[in-house]
């Protein structure tokens, strides 16, 4: 695993890329003709650390909530910055497709795939109780349940404090401190959890198949019958972004799995789920499957 990036970047690859020459422009610092050698490496990275909000959130929190509602937010100086930080160039990055498809999913899933189940589940007036398994601030949940007026509350499981302390802001914010609570716990440790509909977004994308499968399979088995789960990973789309990929695993030292369909759907198969359907956002970067849990 380590230093895995050396063989994906080495030859001429980012010598020869489009992409590349935008980002050297923006970032002439930046050492490009020996940067595989650990000096220069460390050098390179404490730089673009303090040049960018953005990469910076990848190299310090690998996994963490930050970033993508950065991407959200379409801001990237959303609760933290680099010092030094430069805006042209923390908006190259913003607007890299990356980024972007965080954002395209984001968009995708609070304004198409959440209200879509959220209606079939509010049929005969019912109530829908929605759960996030790894939440971050909520802030997808939240955009998309003030939409329902009343109809919808939601569990969010979260480990880390300060995504909830900034989730509890977001939902005063929005009045929804009455339909919104934390559990700021390891989600795999509950051994039951009440939800119609249940998030799983933007966290088995860096999990081995083995580790993606018993991750679902111990919400499956907390879960109740009739209740669907909607998962998202890296697509086998990703793979094909160089500049994304020098980001996460060059700078961040941080990989993540490429799935297509057939990867998904195994998945929820070898975790007893009935798979129900599977979408791309836009960007087509991330799959989305939507599964349920039957008798
Ligand atoms: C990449 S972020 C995704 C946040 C949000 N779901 C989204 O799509 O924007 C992953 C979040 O899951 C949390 N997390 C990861 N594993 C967890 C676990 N086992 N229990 C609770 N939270 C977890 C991390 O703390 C982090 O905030």
């Amino acid at each position: 695993m380590k230093e895995k990036w050396k063989k994906w970047f080495a030859g001429s690859l980012i010598k020869t890329n489009k992409e590349f020459s935008e980002f050297q422009k923006l970032l002439p610092e930046f050492n490009f003709l020996n940067y595989s050698e650990p000096e220069i490496r460390k050098k390179n990275i404490e730089l673009i650390k303090h040049k960018s909000s953005l990469i910076r959130e990848v190299i310090l929190n690998k996994g963490g909530w930050l970033l993508p509602e950065k991407a959200y937010r379409k801001d990237p100086t959303h609760l933290t910055m680099a010092d030094m930080h430069d805006r042209e160039f923390d908006d190259f990055v913003l607007n890299h497709n990356f980024t972007t498809s965080l954002f395209t999913r984001f968009k995708f899933i609070v304004n198409d795939l959440l209200p879509r189940y959220i209606n079939k589940f509010t049929q005969n007036g019912k109530k829908v109780k929605i759960a996030s398994f790894g939440s971050g601030s909520g802030f997808d949940v939240m955009e998309a349940i003030k939409k329902f007026n009343g109809f919808c509350s939601a569990d969010l499981y979260e480990i880390d404090p300060v995504a909830i302390e900034a989730g509890k802001r977001c939902a005063k914010e929005n009045n929804l401190i009455e339909k919104i609570k934390f559990i700021r716990n390891d989600f795999t440790k509950i051994k039951n959890y009440k939800f119609d509909i249940g998030l799983l977004i933007g966290i088995i994308c860096p999990l081995s198949d083995s580790l993606a499968k018993k991750t679902m399979h111990d919400i499956y088995k907390g879960m109740p019958v009739g209740s669907v789960l909607i998962v998202s990973s890296s697509s086998d789309r990703m793979p094909d972004d160089t500049l994304g990929r020098f980001i996460i695993e060059y700078c961040g030292d941080w990989y993540l799995q490429f799935r297509d369909s057939i990867r998904m759907e195994k998945l929820a198969k070898q975790s007893d789920f009935k798979v129900l359907e599977i979408l791309e956002e836009p960007m087509k970067y991330h799959k989305l499957m939507v599964c349920v849990k039957q008798d």
